[in-house]
């Protein structure tokens, strides 16, 4: 990911923000086109939280959790609100797809790796960091396939952080990455769901 500024506007809700993303994929551009006016809106939903409701802002004290804010009836795109307690991270992983992330509340360190291999095993990768990033409050970072998707990020504060995700599939399962042993592992991610009860539906 790399961080972008835009101007931002008040009174922009979740419903404009998916309707700026329909508006601009009914154009069927470019990734790297998408990644910017993505950006863009993003910058401008995240100026603001007055939009998200309390219950996409329950965390969980055992790990990140994932809240399902929008599914693009069509498949082309999931909205996700992620509420991270201190000190929790994601493993480094892919997304096998674009991606833009803005923080709501607080901050985000993320921590990006180049593939060096010539990806040509689906169970081994040779990773190596490339840059640490702290995303604050406002800001806004995007994933592009294939070079600028391998990533960690948490909250290495000592306050909660709400971040905004979108990603351009719906994102249920990534690779997850041992840059020592260099094994590549597929994981499947979940949505927090209140009808699950005591229990959030994550990992
Ligand atoms: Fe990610």
């Amino acid at each position: 990911m790399t961080t972008m500024s835009t101007t931002a506007t008040s009174g922009y809700g979740l419903r404009d923000y998916v309707a700026s993303i329909e508006g601009v994929l009914a154009r069927r551009p470019a990734n790297k086109i998408i990644i910017r006016e993505v950006s863009a809106a993003t910058k401008q939903l995240c100026a603001s939280d007055r939009w998200l409701e309390e219950r996409h802002r329950v965390g969980n004290p055992d790990r990140y959790t994932r809240h399902l804010l929008h599914r693009d009836p069509q498949n082309r795109f999931v909205v996700l609100a992620l509420v991270w307690m201190p000190g929790q991270m994601t493993p480094i992983h892919d997304h096998s797809c674009w991606g833009v992330m803005g923080l709501i509340q607080n901050s985000l360190e993320e921590v990006c790796y180049d593939r060096l291999d010539d990806g040509k095993r689906a169970d081994y990768a040779e990773i190596e960091q490339s840059r640490g990033t702290d995303v604050g409050q406002g800001g806004v970072a995007y994933l592009l396939p294939p070079y600028e998707e391998i990533h960690r990020i948490g909250n290495t504060s000592d306050k909660p952080t709400i971040s905004l995700h979108v990603y351009g599939r719906d994102l249920d399962e990534v690779n997850v990455f041992d840059p020592v042993s260099g094994k590549v592992s597929p994981m499947r991610i979940k949505y927090y769901s209140p009808e699950c009860g005591k229990e959030p539906f994550v990992i």
